[in-house]
Formats: C-alpha cells, sequence, structure tokens
C-alpha cells in the first residue's frame, strides 16, 4: 500500500515514471476497465471543483466509481465524530481515499487510520501533492524541468501548491524566484530545507525585474481563506496582476500557470496569449490523476 501524501516522500525517478505514465495514457494508452469493479472514496472538506471533478473524472475513465463528500456539513463529522473514525470507516466502503482538509497534516492523520491508500488533495496550507504532479506535467509538455528559472508569485506562506511545486523542484535544480506580499514569504522551515538540497532562491520586489528572467511563472492566488479577518487579507490581496504590457518583456517560450483558481491576479486578456498555459494545465489534472489512481489501486 503506497499513499501520497507529500511530494517530498518521493524522488525524481518515481516522479519522472509517473509523468511518463500519465503522457502514455494522454496517447489513450489505456485500459479503461483498468479499476474495474475499484471504489474511490472522494472526501472534500474544503471547495474544490479542479481537484475533486479530475479525480472523480479519472476514476470513471479507469471503470472504477466513486463516493463523494462534499463538506463537514454532509457526513457525520458534523455530529462530533473524528476524522480517524471516519477514515477507519471509509476505508471499509472503499479501495482508495482522496482527502482534503482545511488542516495541515490531516492527510497524514488520515493515512495512519487507513487500511486503504490515501492520496492528500490538500491540507490546508501544507501540500497538494497531485497539483504539483501536473504543474510539473505541464511544464514538461514546453520545456525540459531541469535547470529552468521559476518564479512564484503571490501567497507563497498559505499557498500549499507553490510549498508543493517548490519541494518538487529541487530535484529539478531549478533556481526559485519569488515574489510575494509582505508577510506571505515561503514558510522559513521549508525555504531553509531547500537552500539545504542545494535550490537557489532568489526573492525579488519588483514583478517587472522578474519576468524577464524567468521560463515559468507560477501565479497563485491570495489564500483568503487562510487569513484570520477580512482586514489583514485586503491589506495584501490584489499586489499583483499579470497583464499582456507586463508580458511584453517575456521570454518568448515563457509559460504562466495557475493552479486556478483566480481572482484578479491574471488579466483575462493574457487568456489569448500563447504564453497562457493554465487551461491546459487544469485539464492535465486527468491523465495525471488517472496515473496516480492506477499506481495506488491497481
Ligand atoms: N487547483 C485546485 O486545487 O483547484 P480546486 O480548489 O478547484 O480543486
Amino acid at each position: 500500500m503506497r499513499h501520497i501524501i507529500s511530494i517530498g516522500d518521493f524522488d525524481r525517478e518515481w516522479i519522472d515514471s509517473l509523468l511518463d505514465h500519465a503522457d502514455r495514457i494522454d496517447g489513450k494508452q489505456y485500459d479503461s476497465h483498468a479499476l474495474g469493479g475499484k471504489i474511490l472514496a472522494v472526501l472534500f472538506f474544503e471547495p474544490s471543483t479542479r481537484t475533486r471533478l479530475s479525480f472523480e473524472s479519472a476514476i470513471a475513465r479507469l471503470g472504477g466509481t466513486s463516493l463523494t463528500v462534499g463538506s463537514v456539513e454532509a457526513c457525520s463529522i458534523a455530529k462530533g465524530e473524528t476524522l480517524a473514525d471516519t477514515i477507519r470507516v471509509v476505508s471499509g466502503y472503499a479501495d482508495a481515499i482522496v482527502i482534503r482538509h482545511p488542516k495541515e497534516g490531516a492527510a497524514r492523520l488520515a493515512s495512519e487510520f487507513s487500511t486503504v491508500p490515501v492520496i492528500n488533495a490538500g491540507d490546508g496550507a501544507g501540500q497538494h501533492p497531485s497539483q504539483t504532479l501536473l504543474d510539473l506535467y505541464t511544464i514538461r509538455q514546453s520545456m525540459p524541468i531541469e535547470g529552468i528559472d521559476i518564479a512564484l508569485i503571490g501567497d507563497l506562506r498559505y499557498g500549499r501548491t507553490a510549498h508543493s511545486l517548490a519541494s518538487a523542484l529541487s530535484h529539478y535544480n531549478a533556481r526559485l524566484h519569488t515574489l510575494c506580499p509582505r508577510g506571505l514569504e515561503l514558510p522559513e522551515t521549508l525555504s531553509t530545507r531547500l537552500a539545504e538540497k542545494g535550490m537557489e532562491i532568489i526573492p525579488h520586489e519588483n514583478i517587472t525585474d522578474i519576468i524577464p528572467e524567468v521560463d515559468v511563472l507560477y501565479v497563485t492566488r491570495v489564500q483568503r481563506e487562510r487569513f484570520p479577518d477580512s482586514a489583514s487579507y485586503f491589506n495584501v490581496s490584489s499586489s499583483y496582476r499579470i497583464t499582456p504590457e507586463l508580458l511584453s518583456d517575456a521570454k518568448k517560450h515563457l509559460i504562466v500557470l495557475h493552479p486556478l483558481p483566480r481572482v484578479d491576479e491574471i488579466d483575462p486578456r493574457v487568456d489569448e496569449m500563447p504564453h497562457a498555459k493554465y487551461f491546459e494545465q487544469s485539464r492535465n489534472g486527468v491523465p495525471v490523476r488517472m496515473a496516480m489512481l492506477l499506481q495506488v489501486m491497481q
């Protein structure tokens, strides 16, 4: 049994092999009955469009079925049941569990009580490994990942997609450029760990300095739901907005990624530019998550 909780639990060989598998799946090289008779429990205790629906699409395309809980109110956690008991029970009903939870560490805890594989679909401000795999997959469609210059822009403190991606990129000798509102820097434990692995992290203060430097612009939303109050959110929201004018200084091959949903970080006019890859990125969630399900459920 193999859980997928943090991208840091996996080496480059495992990641590359999973992306190769996703590539074959994308080319329709898969058995649409491979997971026939298998059941995936999809426990989402936070809102989601992409992650939840693409996991459900992935299991359906492989011949399996899903059981979904879409909120705390819709299950017995609302009556006071612990997450541990919920997981013990659900692992009797399904062959794998995908969980999203507002608390960092919840997916790891779930894996300790589950008798079936657990996939972390986002735990608070912690990790989001399936997003990272599809981010890497999308980068690889445009350029080799090895040695890229990538900018992480936005909420680097609470943005779990940024945390997971930065960890994974330490396997690929990437150079990390960061730009964020004051107070939303990468957690120090993470930046120290990355630096110890030899990753170069270059903080910037101006977006115009970053754009000509990088191959990938990874833009994130300020995570309003993690702020203690609206005032502190509005102090830092709308700090950056990627526009066609800003991108006029970009390298020709630069790609713009965003895990989505976006609020106002990317001007919709960018959608029509060849740099914009964020909708392809969200589509890539299906083959990548199919590869993940085959990895843990077959
Ligand atoms: N990228 C992402 O996790 O999107 P959802 O919150 O819609 O799943």
